[in-house]
């Protein structure tokens, strides 16, 4: 009998593979380079079993299968990895292929709710036209003189450590400074750094990494069964559908874009320089917008922080039609088009001398889609234009204060590629006032 039940299983799969192999969708997808998906977990295997190492594995396929656009399947989910800049800007200008792909939702929703970020449709339409004049640049000036205020609390504790974890300081100020910036209530987080609110937002970004790729996800009666399920109901509780989108992926920008200065003495040095020719004896004056539009040096090195370490490591869309990309080939509808930072960002042809952190790169002409941190498009980052100035405006203020250095042997960063990415031990620097 159990013999019987095997060899009609494998007559099923093999029946399963040749129908698969006859669909529509299968043919255009086997224009792109891949490895051929096994029944149910597809190429699953490929990426692992620890979710925080399936973005290193998935980089690895993109360098075997030649640093191009590649396929692969994800339980039932076929997905396209994007890194080429010309189908980037194809895919984020399109005017209604703006859906969020499921493997990204079903993590986000449970813990952010029906958010801007998450919604789709008509829903996402009318948030979004709702929430857009407060990020309107005439309101840039008054955003501004919200993070310098902010400065003012981080410095008061700043001033008393010489050593620190940035994100431990980073994150309850930006929050601090989101809160009043676009809903004008004080939290006061700098006040309690230690609060849960801090722990909760990064378990939750492991918690999302864990979803994206766990190939079972879409089988909902069996998620309420898992582990995952239950941390992700015990954290949603303590996050009380507070958006963590745009203070925490700032705050891990900002702290990432600290941490390479502190490594490069020399670009510390052409940062600050660049600050004394703007505000000459002005020393500790707080930018204004005019001024942080004259920190071009301090910008080249932002970007080129963001391109070693992208913030957000992938993008998604969830097609809804045919799209067909820049070489011909049509991705079919269905098919989820994740644009793959890491990918791009690390490709010789876009970047030569890619290992190489060197923020001169950003003085000489790219691709307009290169680099797209904050997206582009219909669905951009919202957010786009206050992240740049509190990126800025905070970095020109804590560089004319103190001396940034790496802690020393021991506590080098271990970066993790999740939905963002993150080093699982902080970010430790020392810290000295400057003396003039
Ligand atoms: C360095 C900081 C930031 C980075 C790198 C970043 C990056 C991104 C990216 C890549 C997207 C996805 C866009 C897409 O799918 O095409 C996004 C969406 C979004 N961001 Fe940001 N962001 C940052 C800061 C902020 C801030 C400060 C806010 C608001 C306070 C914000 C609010 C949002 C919102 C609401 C969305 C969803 C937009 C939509 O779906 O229509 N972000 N961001």
């Amino acid at each position: 009998m159990f013999y019987l039940l095997v060899v009609i299983g494998a007559i099923l799969l093999c029946v399963y593979c040749v129908l698969q192999r006859c669909t529509r969708n299968w043919k255009m997808l086997r224009e792109y380079p891949g490895d051929y998906p096994l029944p149910i977990i597809g190429n699953g295997l490929q990426l692992g079993f620890d979710s925080e190492k399936s973005s290193d594995k998935i980089f690895n396929l993109w360098k075997k299968y030649g640093m191009q656009n590649f396929r692969m399947t994800v339980g039932n989910e076929e997905w396209v990895l994007v890194t080429n800049p010309d189908d980037v800007a194809t895919i984020l200008n399109h005017p209604t292929e703006l859906c969020k792909q499921v493997e990204r939702n079903t993590g986000m929703k449970p813990l952010f709710g029906n958010s801007l970020s998450t919604s789709n449709g008509e829903r996402w339409r009318l948030i979004r036209k709702l929430v857009t004049p407060s990020f309107h640049f005439k309101t840039l000036e008054k955003k501004i003189d919200t993070v310098n205020k902010h400065c003012d609390r981080l410095f008061e504790l700043l001033d008393e450590q010489n050593r620190i974890d940035a994100y431990k300081y980073i994150k309850p100020f930006l929050l601090d400074t989101v809160c009043s910036s676009l809903m004008g209530v004080e939290m006061n987080f700098l006040d309690s750094i230690d609060h849960p609110y801090f722990e909760a937002g990064d378990t939750a970004m492991k918690l999302i990494t864990e979803t994206y790729f766990s190939y079972w996800r879409s089988i909902p009666w069996f998620v309420t069964l898992t582990k995952l399920y239950k941390e992700t109901q015990r954290i949603a509780k303590v996050l009380d559908n507070m958006s963590n989108d745009g203070h925490h992926t700032t705050a891990i920008a900002l702290s990432h874009a600290l941490y390479c200065i502190a490594k490069y003495p020399e670009v510390q040095h052409r940062v600050l320089e660049e600050q004394k020719l703007i505000f000459n004896e002005n020393k500790f004056k707080k930018p204004n917008h005019k001024e942080l539009n004259e920190m071009k040096y301090l910008e080249a090195v932002i970007k080129e922080s963001i391109r070693v370490l992208p913030t957000i490591t992938k993008i998604s869309r969830h097609l809804k039609n045919d799209l067909q990309l820049k070489d011909g080939r049509v991705v079919p509808a269905n098919t989820t088009l994740v644009i793959f930072f890491k990918g791009m960002y690390q490709d010789p042809k876009i970047f030569s001398e890619p290992e190489k952190y060197n923020p001169d790169r950003f003085f000489s002409p790219m691709h307009n889609y290169a680099l797209v941190p904050f997206s582009s498009g219909p669905r951009n980052c919202v957010g786009f234009r206050f992240a740049w100035v509190a990126l800025k405006a905070t970095i020109s203020n804590i560089i004319r204060r103190y001396e940034l250095g790496l802690a020393g042997p021991g506590t080098e960063p271990q970066f993790v590629y999740r939905l963002m990415t993150e080093s699982r031990n902080g970010i430790q620097l020392n810290i000295k006032r400057r003396v003039y």
